[in-house]
């Protein structure tokens, strides 16, 4: 962790992997997030995963559900729903960098389904997954919450090679994906997703060098920053940002004393808005296609059914 803080921060401009952002305290506040009335990306997911995942596991019958960067797995309920109203498979194998909520998420689906084997796997998404669970043909996969836009291209084909090296010929990824602005969402829509007014993305922004302070010994304080979100267009995805309110010195452990300008910016997340010619260009690089894309109604989002494509010899 100290070794990525120590390369992130010695960048220009700085940056931090918005994975720091997830310790306990971190995921409940992502948790709080995804109940704003501004954050449509998970209450539009969940529409669309009730719409489309009976039919799709009923088309699959998946021994097993793998979900990546699972979080509290609250939308999980449905496809674990779907696989018990078809008599599918009864192994959960939700995977996580954050341990703690992992756990915590594992004992409560354990207890509203007993009949489930759930398996957590503690692992993070940008290295080979190695998991400690052997996964039954065909197993369904699954990456919500627009988790993949916190990767840049290069780095989205990295992570779902990783999960296309772990699937068999028979397996499929359902992949939540959020959408560019378009006629059925602006701009001004997509960027209060990111800057809600009761101010928990802030908090949930801040976080991060909470989690700094407290895990590698940096000394950020706290009230020198202040939260900024905004769509680039160019790029086609929301940066967040912490900018120092004023010139700060911040300890970083192996690396000296790091100086923060004021109007500095430290970049914490990106999150990229996808179009179908880009998400099949990402998913092509890592051996996988679309089988299903379906939208909701106004076109902000986006439910895709991804299957394997044979590996390269
Ligand atoms: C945007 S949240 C989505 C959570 C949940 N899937 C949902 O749909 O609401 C991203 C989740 O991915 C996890 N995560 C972030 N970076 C990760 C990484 N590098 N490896 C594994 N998990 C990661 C976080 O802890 C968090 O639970």
């Amino acid at each position: 962790m100290l070794d990525e803080v120590r390369w992130g921060l010695s960048r220009d401009p700085k940056e931090l992997s918005p994975k720091f952002f997830y310790d306990t305290r971190g995921s409940r506040l992502f948790e709080e997030i995804t109940e704003l009335d501004e954050y449509y990306l998970t209450r539009t997911e969940r529409s669309l995963l009730r719409r489309w995942m009976p039919g799709w596991i009923g088309d699959l019958q998946p021994h097993a559900l793998v979900e990546l960067g699972a979080g509290s797995a609250s939308k999980t309920r449905i496809l674990l729903d779907a696989m018990r109203a078809q008599d599918a498979g009864t192994l959960f194998v939700p995977l996580d960098v954050s341990e703690e909520f992992l756990h915590d998420a594992a004992e409560r689906l354990r207890g509203e389904y007993p009949d489930l084997t759930v398996r957590p796997e503690v692992a993070d998404l940008t290295h080979p997954l190695e998991m400690s669970t052997e996964l039954p043909s065909p197993s369904l996969f699954a990456l919500l919450g627009s988790t993949l836009g916190n990767f840049d291209e290069a780095a989205a084909v990295r992570l779902l090679s990783h999960v296309r090296a772990t699937m068999g010929s028979a397996d499929a990824l359902v992949l939540g994906a959020d959408l560019r602005p378009g006629p059925g969402k602006s701009q001004a829509q997509l960027e209060a997703a990111y800057d809600d007014a009761a101010g928990v993305t802030a908090r949930f922004n801040l976080n991060i060098l909470r989690v700094l302070n407290r895990e590698v010994g940096t000394d950020f304080p706290l009230d020198a920053f202040r939260h900024d979100a905004f769509y680039d267009p160019e790029e086609g995805r929301i940066e967040m940002h912490l900018v120092a309110s004023r010139a700060v010195s911040v300890r970083v452990p192996g690396l000296g004393p790091v100086s923060v300008d004021e109007g500095e910016s430290i970049r914490t997340e990106i999150s990229c808005k996808y179009d179908r010619p880009t998400l099949d260009r990402i998913l092509d690089g890592a051996r996988l296609r679309v089988a299903r894309w379906e939208e909701d109604d106004v076109g902000r989002y986006a439910l895709v059914l991804a299957r394997p494509l044979p590996l390269d010899v």
